[in-house]
C-alpha cells in the first residue's frame, strides 16, 4: 500500500478522497489546505502544503494526489503541482476502480481518472490532468498536461487537446479536432472545428 496525502480540501479533494478510499493500493494519511476544514470524509487535516517536507522526513514512501480542481484556465493547478513537486514528493497516476482504461493508454504522473470514465486505446494523457466523472476519451486522443476534461464530456477519436485547457462539462468534441493550449471550451459545447 502506498501512503498518500491529498493536496487541497475543497469539493474536488472530497471526490478524490472517496476514489482513493475504494482503491486498495493507497492508504490515505490526510489532506493539506491553507485552511483547516476539519475531517473530510473522515480524513484528517495535516496543515498547509509546507508540511510535506516534514511528512517526507518521517515517511520516505509517501505520495501525493492532486485534489485541487479547476473551473477556469489560469494555470493555478500547475503552479500548486510544481510547488508540491519541489518538496521531492511524487504524484502517481490514479484511476478510479469504477473507470475503464483500456489497453495501450498512457497516463502521466498525477493524472486522475474519475468514476465512470472510459479512456480508449491509443490515447496519451499528460501529467496532472483531470479526466472527470463520466467523461469519455476515445481512441488515439492526446490530452496535454494539466488539462481538465470536466464531467460528462466526450472527446471522439484522435482529438488533440493542448496543455492547461478546460473542456467544460457535457461538451462534445468531434473526431480529429485540435484544441490549442490554454483554451476554454464552454460547458455544453459541441466543437466541430
Ligand atoms: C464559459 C464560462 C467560463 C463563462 O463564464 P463567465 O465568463 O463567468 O461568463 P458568464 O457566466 O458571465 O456568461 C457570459 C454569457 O455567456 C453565456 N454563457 C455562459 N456559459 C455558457 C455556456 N456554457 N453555454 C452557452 N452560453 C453560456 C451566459 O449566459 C452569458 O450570456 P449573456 O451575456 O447573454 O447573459 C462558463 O459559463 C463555463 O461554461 N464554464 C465551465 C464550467 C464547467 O464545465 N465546470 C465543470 C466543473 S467540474
Amino acid at each position: 500500500m502506498k501512503k498518500i496525502v491529498v493536496i487541497g480540501g475543497g469539493g474536488h479533494a472530497k471526490v478524490l478522497i472517496s476514489i482513493l478510499k475504494k482503491n486498495a493500493d493507497f492508504e490515505l494519511i490526510g489532506y493539506t489546505d491553507p485552511e483547516d476544514k476539519g475531517a473530510l470524509l473522515g480524513i484528517s487535516y495535516l496543515g498547509e502544503d509546507e508540511v510535506i517536507p516534514s511528512l517526507l522526513a518521517n515517511e520516505k514512501e509517501l505520495f501525493a494526489a492532486m485534489g485541487v480542481g479547476s473551473v477556469n484556465v489560469n494555470g493555478y493547478r500547475e503552479k500548486v503541482y510544481s510547488t508540491i513537486k519541489s518538496f521531492g514528493i511524487e504524484f502517481p497516476a490514479i484511476v478510479s476502480k469504477d473507470a475503464i482504461v483500456n489497453e495501450d493508454v498512457e497516463l502521466g504522473e498525477g493524472t486522475v481518472v474519475y468514476d465512470g470514465v472510459v479512456v480508449n486505446s491509443g490515447t496519451r494523457i499528460g501529467i496532472g490532468a483531470i479526466i472527470n466523472t463520466n467523461s469519455t476519451v476515445e481512441h488515439d486522443c492526446v490530452i496535454g498536461d494539466f488539462t481538465h476534461v470536466a464531467p460528462g464530456s466526450t472527446l471522439c477519436g484522435e482529438v488533440n487537446v493542448g496543455r492547461n485547457c478546460m473542456i467544460g462539462a457535457g461538451s462534445t468534441v468531434i473526431q480529429s479536432i485540435t484544441i490549442p493550449a490554454n483554451s476554454l471550451v464552454r460547458a455544453g459545447s459541441v466543437v466541430v472545428k
